[in-house]
């Protein structure tokens, strides 16, 4: 067990979850870690100090202000102590502290303070977990290199139903476990310490490749104008963080975006269609493929090497040629075709009807189709409606953050992998 010999220090939030904390502690001890624990204020109104005291075998620390806590172990001593820093339950207001660098109690503190990796624990009511706020902070937490694990999806001690469940304390001593193996368990690619220090391959899609496309393509017509789309690459970006935070080894071909890049992938810039095939077909094998770039239909012939002067005479005439069909392309390979190929379909009307028109004709497993169409604000906004459309049904997830769209998909693709089409 990796976790044995370790120390954690767990930070206990003021959720209901907080009394499977005390399992948590229980878990590690079990796998020969030892436990220090912060209980929040609030945390002490859900699980007493001495019960978490008496599992840890330790002093629970709670007040920044103690005089004796302060002689005896500083705040940032506490904070650096650890191998790790687990948070759990992370409230809703943990995470929004956390995301904000906010330091007003003993528990934010020493997470502002501690130079080690951080994992957390999300649990809270579903609408809590959906509110745009909690998707903001929770993106923000990702890019500085923070772990996450869970929430699950399931009934809740307030009666509704949804994501928000903490994981299992097994679950969460698996993450630790994995964040504590020896040797390289990181994904990072990118030059962010944050990220290279935070991400850890752990999670269902640990030994798994991905690869995402993103963004439009930018088709020239001369050295200074392009066709283009609206796409932003909001949705493409977030089901590679997602698939990254999952374990994931996430290459990511993108298009021109005005984003960055997200943490642990590899990310290659491409700008036009043809740039994205050779991007995508280099970057092969994979076990899934997801085709969310709005990639241009046509490319302008013969584009001018020189800038087209305006004349007094008519304007210049475009002539158009078919760009590659990078997911057909890719779904078609007899050798070396990804386990799951994904494609997207951006429809403004029939949006269905087409989507199983373009899943027959492309050779892919599932259609994800958005409607795009004026109104929706779906390009370039920040919330998505898709429909996942297989060979033999429907489903339909309702309008949510495309980060939360991004997360359910990259579930039920994983699902995919492991159990086949009937997931
Ligand atoms: C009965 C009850 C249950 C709660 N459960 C949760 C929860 O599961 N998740 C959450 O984020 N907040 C929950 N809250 C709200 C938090 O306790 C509150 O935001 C508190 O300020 C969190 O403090 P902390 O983040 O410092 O621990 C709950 C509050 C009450 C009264």
């Amino acid at each position: 067990m990796s976790v044995a010999g370790k120390r954690v220090l767990l930070v206990i939030g003021g959720g209901i979850a907080a009394y499977k904390s005390l399992e948590l502690i229980r878990e590690i001890s079990r796998r020969g870690g030892a436990v220090r624990c912060i209980l929040t204020k609030a945390g002490a109104e859900f699980v007493t100090p001495l019960s978490v005291g008496s599992l840890s075998g330790d002093t629970v620390y709670s007040d920044l202000f103690s005089l004796t806590d302060e002689a005896a172990m500083g705040h940032i001593e506490l904070s650096r102590s650890a191998d790790l820093v687990v948070v759990a339950p992370a409230t809703a207001d943990l995470m929004a502290k956390m995301a904000q660098g906010l330091a007003n109690d003993l528990a934010t503190t020493a997470l502002l303070a501690t130079d080690k990796r951080i994992l957390i624990a999300p649990a809270m009511n579903v609408r809590m977990w959906e509110h745009p706020a909690t998707r903001r902070n929770l993106a923000t937490l990702r890019t500085d290199g923070v772990s996450v694990v869970g929430p699950d999806e399931g009934e809740m001690a307030c009666g509704e139903f949804g994501f928000g469940r903490m994981a299992e304390p097994k679950s969460i001593a698996d993450a630790i476990d994995a964040l504590l193996a020896p040797g390289p368990a990181l994904l990072a690619l990118g030059n962010n310490t944050a990220t290279r220090q935070g991400i850890a391959s752990v999670g269902p899609l640990a030994g798994k490749s991905v690869l995402v496309t993103s963004g439009p393509t930018l088709e020239p017509i001369d050295p200074v104008r392009f066709l283009s789309n609206r796409s932003s690459g909001k949705q493409g970006h977030a089901l590679a963080a997602s698939a990254a935070q999952l374990g994931a080894s996430v290459t990511l071909v993108s298009g021109p975006v005005a984003l960055p890049d997200p943490p642990g992938v590899t990310t290659i810039h491409v700008e036009t269609a043809q740039e994205m095939l050779a991007a995508v077909e280099t970057a092969l094998p994979a076990d899934l493929a997801i085709f969310c770039a709005a990639v241009a239909d046509w490319r302008v012939a013969g584009e001018s090497s020189q800038k087209l002067k305006k004349s007094a005479a008519a304007p210049p005439t475009l002539s158009l040629v078919q760009n590659p069909d990078i997911l057909a392309t890719i779904a078609g390979l007899k050798a070396g075709r990804p386990q799951l190929v994904v494609g997207f379909a951006a429809e403004t009307e029939n949006v269905i009807e087409y989507a199983r028109g373009k899943l027959r004709r492309k050779g892919c497993d599932l259609i994800i189709a958005n409607d795009v169409g004026s109104g929706t604000g779906v390009m370039g906004g920040d919330e998505n409606a898709v429909h996942i459309v297989s060979p033999g049904s429907v489903v339909s997830l309702p309008r949510l953050p495309k980060t939360e769209i991004a997360d359910r998909l990259i579930r039920l693709f994983t699902d995919r992998l492991v159990k086949g089409p009937s997931a």
